[in-house]
């Protein structure tokens, strides 16, 4: 269905926990979330409800995503579920991929399409310095599971955190070369805990362009500039929420894992999608993508959602 700008709303990104095995510097607190009661967070069958009913209104594309989805328990089954509404759904999940070598396979066989994995520094130190309880070669090994498994069209997602990460962007575009993912840096959001951060650990992805002078633009896919280098298997993506808004194109709604309807990763309004079913639930649902707002005023007013990033997915 269209939204009130006319856009086409097509992709769902679905949070089925707000916790997580890391501590991402820019995602959470050090002292991790408290876990909620269960009986407040969505259960798989309301999960499924959910997904069932947005697939009714027209939605094409369900990414799961957390805090890490790979820790909430009965995750094959719901994405089995997903995957027998249709076949004509794409179903991706978001994940810091450190569960992934007991997993990749199972998620493969349960029906899920791709995968995008974050890891943020390919040096072990930094590694642990942004997760602050993760190890590098977890990730690494976790990526190396889903390419065994037979996921094609991996992404990789590292979020530039200046004076952090930015010294490792070569080493990226060099992995590239022999390793067939998409690599993509991402501009650093200002929300949750990173609202107060100072502004050199916020950097454009402009200066990585310097580093593309031989590269060739291939494509624009979802919210990534996609380039190749020359010879190169994989691809790099620049993501820039802030430097170059895409909201104009933006055709997602997301829903918490505590069951609320967010239409803009950065509004602060929400509508609560539990005990609704049926016609009931899918009502609610397109009543949420027509309060979907015109675009993000971060770079004015900053952001509306009082969120931490784990509670919403990305
Ligand atoms: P694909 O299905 O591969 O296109 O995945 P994706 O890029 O939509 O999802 P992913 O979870 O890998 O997100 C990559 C980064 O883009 C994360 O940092 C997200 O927070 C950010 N992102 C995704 N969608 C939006 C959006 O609509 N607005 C903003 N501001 N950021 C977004
Ligand atoms: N800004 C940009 N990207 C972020 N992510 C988490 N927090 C932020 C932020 N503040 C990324 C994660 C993951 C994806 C879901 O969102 O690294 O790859
Ligand atoms: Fe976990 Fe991802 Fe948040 Fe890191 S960014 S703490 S891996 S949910």
């Amino acid at each position: 269905m269209k939204d009130s700008y006319g856009r086409k709303i097509e992709y769902l990104r679905l949070s089925v926990t707000d916790l997580c095995n890391y501590r991402c510097i820019y995602c959470m607190n050090e002292e991790g979330v408290e876990k909620k009661r269960h009986s407040d967070i969505l259960s798989i069958e309301e999960l499924t409800e959910i997904a069932e009913a947005a697939y009714s209104l027209g939605i094409r594309k369900i990414r799961l995503t957390g805090g890490e989805p790979l820790v909430r328990k009965g995750l094959i089954t719901l994405c089995r579920n997903i995957r027998g509404i249709s076949d004509d759904i794409e179903l991706g999940i978001t994940t810091n991929g450190s569960l992934l070598p007991d997993m990749a396979k199972e998620l493969k066989e349960a029906g899920v399409d791709r995968l995008n994995i974050s890891l943020d520094t390919l040096n072990p130190d930094t590694f642990r310095r942004i997760t602050r309880t993760g190890t590098i070669d977890q990730t690494l090994n976790g990526i190396k599971a889903a390419i065994d498994a037979g996921f094609d069209n991996l992404k990789i997602n590292t979020v530039l955190l200046g004076g952090i990460n930015d010294t490792d962007v070569f080493e990226f575009l060099r992995m590239t070369e022999k390793t067939p993912v998409q690599v993509r840096f991402i501009e650093l959001m200002p929300l949750g805990v990173v609202k107060d951060w100072t502004d050199n650990r916020f950097i454009t992805v402009d200066f990585i362009e310097n580093y593309l002078r031989n590269a060739a633009l291939i494509k624009v896919d979802g919210v990534a500039r996609v380039y190749q280098l020359p010879n190169h298997r994989g691809t790099i993506g620049l993501i820039a929420p802030i430097s170059n808004r895409f909201c104009a194109s933006c055709n997602k709604i997301r829903i918490t894992a505590d069951g609320k309807l967010k239409s803009c990763l950065h509004s602060e309004g929400e509508s609560n999608l539990r005990g609704l079913h049926g016609d009931d639930l899918a009502k609610a649902i397109e009543q949420g993508i027509l309060t979907k707002p015109l675009q993000h005023h971060l770079n004015d007013e900053g952001t509306a959602t009082a969120r931490n990033m784990n509670e919403i997915g990305g």
